[in-house]
């Protein structure tokens, strides 16, 4: 490293030196947006990381996107920039209560969130992400009962698009999006009139019934550019911003905080920093490590999800 090398020059050195990509998710800060190769949600990452042909993946994301790209493509080095990066929903669904759960019923189909730790994917059947969950669930004969988990919003939103009664759904909640309150979105339509509002399926159901969209990071990001209104009050987290201000600089974009923190931003997705992103690709670490034995075992769930079209 020369004197005056930035650190985005330092990342993109080790980047062709160690053979890498750098994928990130919507969530992440800008600057690293900016660097990366590919920005997308859950489900575009693990396409593209399936994909992946280079030695190392970099992935500015949480633990389960990054164990995610490593089970799906594991002959490849996967660094994450911060390995406490987790997330609400994770924490909510240990492996050992959905193995007793599956013991118990064993006539039920368990479809996982991929917000979900890979021992948890493990025990799965099929998984499924904000963008597909409504289709995957559609696939599912209709005379088997399912266990959704572990996000009970997004269960109870697919739970009513598919119209399964035979659905059982999980207790987890994700500590950004189930705190957004119905009341704010109220007020910030009355403040902005015009303003339409597209919402992540893993907001409470009073904030979704006032939604004229309702999808995945990406899906919110395409649609807000397509719409032919100029406003948009948008329930997710505001790292969704980067691409609606570059996509489209002529649109306004208002995010509604929640009432804890008065922000709307996942602390799990913002520990990562371009430092911690350049060290990961010195040092090749912190590394997912994960055993044949569970990655077999969780493979079949995601593929089977993927086949799904
Ligand atoms: P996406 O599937 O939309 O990327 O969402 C992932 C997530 O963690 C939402 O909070
Ligand atoms: Fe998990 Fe919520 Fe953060 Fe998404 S926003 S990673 S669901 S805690």
């Amino acid at each position: 490293m020369t004197a005056v090398q930035t650190i985005t020059e330092e990342i993109l050195d080790l980047k062709r030196q160690r053979k890498a990509m750098i994928l990130a998710h919507h969530y992440q800060d800008s600057e690293i947006q900016e660097i990366a190769d590919s920005i997308g949600d859950s489900l575009e990452l693990s396409r593209t990381a399936q994909k992946f042909e280079g030695d190392v993946i970099a992935f500015c994301g949480v633990v389960f996107m990054a164990e995610t790209a490593k089970v799906l493509n594991p002959s490849r080095i996967v660094v994450l920039p911060d390995m406490e990066a987790g997330c609400s929903l994770v924490d909510a669904c240990p492996a050992d209560q959905v193995r007793a759960f599956r013991e118990r019923h064993p006539e039920h189909v368990i479809v996982s969130y991929i917000n979900t730790s890979v021992e948890v994917k493990a025990e799965s059947h099929i998984l499924c992400t904000s963008r597909n969950a409504v289709k995957i669930v559609n696939s599912i004969p209709a005379e088997k009962p399912i266990l959704f988990l572990p996000d009970i919003n997004l269960g109870n939103y697919v739970k009513k698009q598919t119209g399964r009664e035979n659905m059982q759904i999980w207790q987890g909640a994700c500590i950004v999006h189930a705190t957004f309150p119905a009341r704010r979105v109220a007020a910030a339509r009355a403040e902005h009139p015009h303003a339409l509002v597209a919402a992540h399926p893993e907001c409470p159901p009073g904030v979704l019934a006032m939604a004229d969209f309702i999808g995945s990071t990406s899906a919110i990001i395409d649609w807000c550019v397509a719409a032919d209104a100029k406003e948009f009050i948008v329930m997710t987290e505001s790292g969704v911003g980067h691409s609606l201000r570059r996509r489209a600089p002529e649109k306004q974009f208002y995010f509604v905080a929640n009432e804890n923190c008065n922000c709307s931003e996942c602390p799990y997705m913002k520990r990562n920093t371009l430092e911690k992103l350049r060290d990961a690709l010195a040092n090749l670490s912190p590394r997912i490590e994960l055993s044949e034995d569970v990655m077999s075992r969780a493979r079949l769930p995601i593929e089977r999800m993927l086949a799904v079209r």
